[in-house]
């Protein structure tokens, strides 16, 4: 039976992923796949992870089932921290990724004719998810490589051409591959115009946090909440919670159908029946306890600022060196990528010449450089002629 199936399409972060592990090398750097490391190289378990967890091992008095879409203390605490006082439906799922399949699923239970308006260039895993549930793609421009920042004009004409029903995926903050975000503004127009077309709108928030803060980062999705009737978001944990193995995820739907948290509870019964509890307890109760609460936010703040500083110290090491401001871009991005305007040889000779893995599309992980690595990252990108 088996024989008739196909060798698979790699993902490109994971294949570099195992590429890197492979390399005997011990001065590689990695910069592929998303993972924050401090100043020594470690990702660490964040201080308010580690006391949650304490507390949960000592008080914790049973395993057993909680509800179809998680903890309803969890939905409460993350909803309200990602939403504010809007009302929503929720299911608790096994990370981002977990909420983006959930999301899509949803819409296709809704609506199996949907098209999904995809950025150009996206996460992979977007088109590979969409691709898995038979659901239609169409891309929308968003990032124009001359300047590095957002085509505006060409992703709101793109998005114009939305039919009634069809979904977009936005991403929330610190847009993956590129970095560059929408400005408030933007949000607006986007906004508004989802919101004539009578299209869903589906925000994957990942990296809530990383951009500019908290509430700065959720505010291009509040300004959507108060346009559309309708909206998904898909939020992770793996990144601003460092929680990325246990898998913590939430999708939540803005919609006053009746139907929606019945259809939510049914497709996680049909697709893993009750999702991981550890972490999203872990993230509950950190953000229900005042005194946790305060020291994840400070220690993300500095992973934040942490990643800011790198970013401009490239920028600065790569304007010495290349003699222009062509990466002065690097600095304003947000967030843990930025899109090198690199050829595919230049990027297959970062990693052959210089052991430095970025993906395959220039996608460089800022937040995976240690300080010590920048002047060595900047002289590897002047050599190889970027
Ligand atoms: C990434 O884009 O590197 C992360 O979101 C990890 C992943 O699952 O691809």
């Amino acid at each position: 039976m088996f024989g008739s199936l196909k060798p698979q399409p790699e993902d490109k972060i994971l294949a570099l992923m195992s590429a890197f592990r492979d390399d005997p090398r011990g001065d590689k750097i990695d910069l592929g796949v998303g993972v924050y490391r401090d100043a020594q190289g470690r990702t660490p378990v964040m201080r308010a992870v580690k006391s949650a967890e304490r507390q949960l091992v000592e008080n914790q008095t049973t395993k057993s089932y909680t509800g179809l879409t998680g903890d309803p203390a969890f939905a409460d605490a993350l909803g309200h921290l990602v939403l504010g006082n809007a009302p929503f439906s929720h299911a608790a799922t096994p990370g981002g990724t977990g909420a983006v399949h959930q999301a899509l699923q949803l819409v296709r239970m809704a609506k199996p004719d949907a098209t999904l308006w995809l950025s150009e260039p996206t996460w992979p895993n977007h088109t590979a998810i969409a691709a898995h549930l038979g659901i239609r793609t169409r891309t929308y421009r968003y990032y124009d490589t001359d300047t590095g920042g957002v085509w505006f004009s060409a992703m709101a004409e793109d998005l114009e051409r939305a039919a009634p029903g069809d979904a977009v995926m936005l991403h929330g903050c610190c847009h993956n591959p590129t970095g560059a975000d929408l400005a408030l503004p933007q949000w607006r127009e986007i906004a508004e115009i989802l919101d004539q077309r009578r299209a869903l709108p589906i925000v994957d928030l990942a990296y809530l946090g990383f951009a500019e803060g908290l509430d700065a980062d959720a505010a291009g999705l509040h300004i959507l909440a108060e346009a559309v009737p309708e909206l998904l978001v898909a939020v992770s944990c793996s990144k601003n919670f460092g929680l990325y193995r246990d898998r913590v995820g939430l999708l939540l739907a803005l919609s006053d159908a009746p139907a929606v948290q019945g259809s939510l509870a049914a497709l996680n019964r049909l697709t893993y029946s009750f999702p991981p509890d550890h972490g999203a307890r872990v993230v509950q109760m950190i953000l229900d306890d005042p005194e946790m609460r305060a020291d994840w936010q400070a220690e993300l703040d500095d992973m934040r600022t942490g990643m800011q500083t790198t970013r401009h110290a490239l920028a600065d090491a790569l304007r010495e060196r290349s003699g222009s401001d062509r990466f002065g871009f690097l600095a304003g991005h947000h967030g843990m990528f930025s899109l090198l305007p690199a050829t595919s040889e230049q990027i297959a000779r970062l990693r052959e010449d210089h052991g430095i893995y970025v993906v395959g599309d220039g996608r460089m992980n800022v937040a995976g450089l240690r300080p010590a690595e920048v002047p060595v990252l900047a002289d590897a990108i002047v050599a190889v002629g970027i």
